[in-house]
Order: C-alpha cells, then structure tokens, then sequence
C-alpha cells in the first residue's frame, strides 16, 4: 500500500512541478523580480533558552519539494532555469542533521549541501539580477532590500493560485485522509470504552503514526462541555464523564493537511438526533457544491438548513418564522462554512478576486465566512457545518425578543454536550464534487 501511494505520487510530482514554475514564472515577471530565493525558515528559540519550538517550514518551500525538517534551507529559481536546493547540513554532534533527500522528486533539483551558514549568505550575495526573498526574514542575514522581502505583488499573485490544486496535491490530501481516518476509528473506540481527552489524543496520534508536531494543526478533542469551544485546547487527564466526543483531527502528508471533524453521542437520544439532522444537511451541502457557485449562498443556505433542524427538533418553537432573520442561527453556528485547504489548513487566497489580490468584500450578513471566493474546478475546500451550546451568545440571545422562542428548558439539558461540528475534505470536480472523507469513512 505504502510503495503504491508513494509510486502514484512520484508519478505525479512532475507535471506538479511543472505547475509550480508556471505560476512563479507569472508571478515573478508581474512582479517585476529575475530570480527567487525560497527560505525554508529558520529554528526560532524560546525566550532566552537554547531549545527552539518545533520547526514548521515555509508553506511556499513545500510546494516545491516535501523538504519537512530542513531548517535554513534554500530554494533558488531562476525562471528556465533547473532550480538549485541549498541544503543546509552543519556538522552537529548535538542533533542529527537533515538527511539528503534521495526520493525521486531530488532529481528534478541541483542540490548543493552547505555546512556553514555563512556559505548560504555567500550564496545569496552572489545572485544576480533582481531577487525576490520569500519566507521568514529571519533567514536572510546578508539584509537583502526591505522591499524585496516577501514582496506583495509577487505573494498576491502565488495566493490567488494557491487554492487550485495538481493531481500531486489532490493524491497527498488524499494519503493525509487515509492516515488520519482509520485514528479517527481508533479514537471513536476510545471514547466509548470511556477514555479521557489526553488517552484519545494518544490513541489518534498512536494510529496515524504521527507526532503532535507532525499533525497539520493541534487535534481538537472535546468531550462533553468541551466541544462548545470551537478550537478547545487542552487534553484533560481524567476521563469523567462519556457523554459526548467532538474530535477535529487531521493528518499531514509531504505538508499537505487533512482537516476532519467528527462528532459522537455515547446514547441514544435528542443529541444524537441534532447529530443525525446535521449530518443529513451537510451531506446535501457537499451535493450542492460544483464550479461557480457561490460560497456565500451556501453558507446561507447552510443557515437556513440548521432554522429548520432547530425548529423541527423543538429547540426553536414555531412562535419564529425566520431563525436566520432574528439571529437565531448565528447563535448556535457562529462560525463559517468552510475555507480552502492545502498546505496551510486555512489556505491562504480565500478572498482574493485576481492575481493582483483584488479582496472580495466580506458578506455583511455573513462577516464570519472567510471563503467568498468563486468556487472553481480543482480546489478543495471544507464543509464544515456546526451547532453548539456556547453560553456566552446563547446569553446574549436570551435578552433578545428572539430569545422567546427558545425552548430554554431543552437548551438547558443540551448543553452538557457542548457541540456537534462534522467537516469533510470535498475537491470540486468539472461538474460537482467529490468527498474525499466519506468514501474513507465507509471501507
Ligand atoms: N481544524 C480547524 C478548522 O476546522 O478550521
Ligand atoms: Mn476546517
Ligand atoms: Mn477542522
């Protein structure tokens, strides 16, 4: 399994490739730059202490090449040009150094490996023409022109492409869906033998292989109240009570992510019915997506679905006509739909209109939605549709007249399960859509 993923993405790295230089050779002459030097960023240190945080490099080098553990690196390209990898490999008794890559992606660079970072600033004086520096500037010690370091134009226009993913991108989200749901089984079985927060997260972290470190964005995993914060942090140690288990938890593969939520009743009842009833709109919210549709009417619609679901499921009495109208709605999903997703989960580009970064305005009926861009053929993106008992605006809605409508009693006997988000991976298709998620789900 492992040698068929890994041959299906060498075979489809080289046309990726090809992809990448196109848009840098846009991107560049728009931007009026003759070469570019991609840092892979630098180990950044604890304050005062010689222990740095875990290294997570440039998204733009990763484009390139899966260079994961590679810090002060670079990448320089020259349009027309094969581009040359600096690999930067001190000779450190105190931690072992970057390995050589000897996939077969090496081959398509000129890979110099640079013991000194004095050689890399070497290098980087000696580049003629006019260079543009694209990452952290903390790597860039020779103090290159302030203006040619992460140069707007030239990162306005490598973003507008960035949601539009190669067959490559499309085979590592899926090998990162692939990892992360078999954890997500494993930590589902978890939950119901009764473990804590922190011997799920193990047991998701045991399952995929990874390390905290590894995973594309920390693991949410709340159980009961918990799942009421929307990005809940902690792992609590003592298992307590089972009532309930939100997980959002994905998976990394080359430095492409997978973003899933789950969300899970220990028993029978009105929690696993809002379950039921939300997963039934998300699925027709996926069916509804296809090239040019807009994400605002969706997230609209998705605020129309949740109005009926409250009402049909009692939380809302009929005494309200429009749920969505009174804010009612924004109450229990105060969040967006969903947003791109890459090598950053929330891919960079998601309102811009151009290359040249044209910003869409925001909705403002809708000022949470972060995607307002028209969908297009290639992209992925998340559905992410939620409902949760949140006491700070659940208050708030209780001092407005749409407060009256509440079944404030059944609000009450809710909210030890904190809340339901379920989120999917979807890729637009020439005609509609598939779920990456689900199919995975189901084997
Ligand atoms: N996991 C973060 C999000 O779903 O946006
Ligand atoms: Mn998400
Ligand atoms: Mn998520």
């Amino acid at each position: 399994m492992a040698t068929t993923a890994n041959q299906t993405l060498t075979a489809l790295y080289p046309a990726h490739l090809d992809t990448v230089k196109a848009h840098y050779d846009e991107a560049l002459a728009a931007a009026g730059y003759d070469s570019i030097a991609i840092g892979a960023g630098s180990n950044i240190f604890l304050f005062l202490d010689d222990q740095s945080y875990p290294f997570k490099p440039n998204p733009h080098i990763l484009q390139w090449l899966p260079l994961l553990q590679h810090p002060e690196s670079v990448l320089l390209y020259r349009p027309g040009r094969k581009p040359r990898l600096l690999i930067y490999q001190p000779d450190n008794y105190w931690y072992a150094p970057p390995e050589l890559p000897d996939e077969p992606w090496a081959q398509h660079f000129d890979i110099m490996t640079v013991p000194l970072l004095n050689d890399i600033d070497q290098a980087l004086i000696q580049l003629d023409g006019c260079v543009a520096y694209l990452g952290d500037t903390a790597q860039w010690r020779h103090d290159p022109p302030l203006a040619d370091r992460n140069p707007e134009k030239l990162l306005k226009h490598l973003h507008y492409y960035r949601p539009f993913r190669s067959g490559y991108e499309i085979e590592c989200i899926r090998q990162a869906t692939a990892l992360a749901v078999p954890a997500h089984r494993a930590a589902e079985q978890a939950f119901r033998a009764g473990a804590a927060e922190y011997d799920i997260l193990l047991t998701f972290l045991a399952s995929s292989q990874h390390t905290e470190n590894e995973l594309p964005y920390p693991a949410i995993i709340a159980k009961n109240t918990h799942g009421a914060v929307l990005h809940y942090q902690h792992y609590e140690r003592e298992p307590g009570d089972s009532n309930s288990l939100l997980i959002d938890a994905g998976c990394s593969c080359n430095g492409y992510a997978s973003d899933i939520t789950r969300t899970y009743s220990y028993a029978p009842g009105d929690f696993q019915d809002l379950i039921d009833g939300l997963d039934d709109i998300q699925r027709q919210l996926v069916s509804r997506i296809a090239p040019n549709i807009s994400f605002v009417d969706l997230h609209a619609w998705a605020h129309e679905a949740i109005g009926s679901l409250l009402q049909a499921t009692g939380i809302i009495t009929s005494a309200i006509t429009d749920p969505v109208e009174a804010g009612i709605t924004a109450a229990f999903f105060p969040h967006g739909l969903g947003h791109y997703l890459g090598l950053q989960v929330h891919e960079v580009g998601s309102s811009y209109a151009d290359t040249t970064g044209t910003e869409i305005e925001r909705s403002a009926r809708h000022p949470a939605l972060r995607l307002n861009r028209t969908l297009e053929t290639g992209q992925i993106l998340t559905i992410e549709p939620g409902i949760y008992f949140i006491d700070s605006l659940l208050d708030d809605l209780r001092t407005k007249p749409a407060g009256k409508a509440i079944d404030w009693a059944k609000v009450a006997d809710l909210k030890k399960f904190g809340g339901i988000r379920i989120e999917d991976n979807v890729l637009i298709t020439d005609h509609g859509q598939e779920n990456l998620t689900r199919p995975v789900f189901a084997l």
